[in-house]
């Protein structure tokens, strides 16, 4: 059997086994392309346990595409506090203005892609699932199990343009979306990245490996490493908050932090050099926060005070909230949510 032959029989036996084994997913309850597009941005960087119940709040808030673009910031935030890579939410909500401006979803894969946080996987999941076109959607599952049944060893970047070509001539007309969806779930329930279960796969016969051998391991991203000192600044009833300017977590809530290394002696000498007077340090706790490029080794320090911190110049960003203000409006990343068990 070439290469091509090999491709040509995938659809028949994954699209049977999709049927018996798919696992029964509220984005899957049917194909109205908000909803689709909504689980792809989600699971783009979320496994699906952690982003089930995510969505299901998401849809209920939010049911439409013109119910997200006129929602505040701060909700659609707080509706997304958890799952990491805001720009995802923020994208999203910028692109909703523009499909509802335009009257509705694009269905062409080439033209999803111009919206923004859409790239090319995504275009075509949602092309596939919601619209019922040929439109391949490879990502690094999908990477895995195709590198594995063909038995190509190239690097997974180089593997991922070929397989959008070598996958578009074979989607089954009237399945497109179960197709892509069944590659996605051998990936997910058998196809694993370890351990791969082997003897229960529909393509065993197919397969060239037949094990986790393949695909090619990837150069880990080298992460840089930043010390980072935290302040939680605690007032009557209440805390200080700042938002973050440019880099990562662009424009989120955080607690006030200085990017060094601090003592509890030396953050005395800086919040003193501040020109806070009346206030008492303690050391709270440290964590360590892994980013994808980036890891943040931090510690931080409770601060009590009255002092309307916001008065001095270099806490002029800050602003006060109530406790209950904090966790019902503010949505704080899982970088500084840990901070939050010194907050009485
Ligand atoms: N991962 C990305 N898209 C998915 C989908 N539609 N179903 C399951 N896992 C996915």
């Amino acid at each position: 059997m070439d290469r091509n032959e090999k491709f040509a029989a995938l659809p028949a036996p994954l699209l049977a086994w999709y049927d018996q084994n798919k696992r029964d997913l509220p984005w899957r309850e049917n194909t109205d392309p908000y909803r689709v597009w909504v689980s792809e941005i989600m699971l783009q960087q979320t496994r699906v346990e952690a982003a089930r119940d995510y969505y299901i709040r998401f849809l209920r808030e939010l049911p439409t595409v013109e119910a997200l673009a006129a929602c505040p910031e701060e909700k659609l935030l707080k509706l997304w506090e958890g799952l990491g890579y805001y720009s995802r939410a923020k994208n999203m909500q910028r692109a909703a203005k523009e499909i509802a401006a335009r009257g509705g979803f694009p269905e062409r894969a080439e033209e999803l892609r111009k919206l923004p946080g859409v790239g090319e996987y995504t275009a075509g999941a949602i092309s596939s699932i919601a619209f019922g076109n040929p439109a391949p959607a490879v990502d690094g599952n999908v990477v895995r199990v195709l590198s594995r049944i063909m038995g190509d060893g190239e690097a997974q970047d180089i593997l991922r343009k070929r397989y959008f070509a070598e996958l578009a001539p074979i989607y089954p007309a009237g399945r497109c979306g179960d197709f892509t969806q069944s590659l996605m779930e051998l990936g997910a329930l058998l196809c694993l990245p370890a351990s791969p279960r082997c003897l229960l796969c529909p393509v065993y016969a197919l397969c060239a490996t037949k094990s986790d051998a393949l695909p090619a391991k990837r150069d880990k991203p080298a992460r840089k490493e930043t010390e980072m000192t935290v302040f939680l600044f605690r007032g009557d009833n209440g805390l200080w908050l700042g938002k973050r300017g440019s880099g990562v977590l662009a424009g989120m809530t955080e607690f006030y932090n200085r990017e060094q290394k601090m003592s509890a002696a030396e953050a005395h000498t800086f919040l003193q050099g501040a020109g806070l007077q009346h206030f008492c340090l303690q050391r709270a706790g440290a964590h360590k926060h892994i980013f994808t490029h980036l890891v943040w080794h931090m510690t931080a320090y409770t601060v009590d005070t009255q002092q309307a911190l916001s008065s001095l110049p270099a806490f002029a960003e800050l602003k006060f909230y109530t406790k209950k203000e904090a966790e019902e409006s503010v949505s704080l990343p899982s970088a500084f949510r840990w901070c939050m068990q010194w907050i009485k």
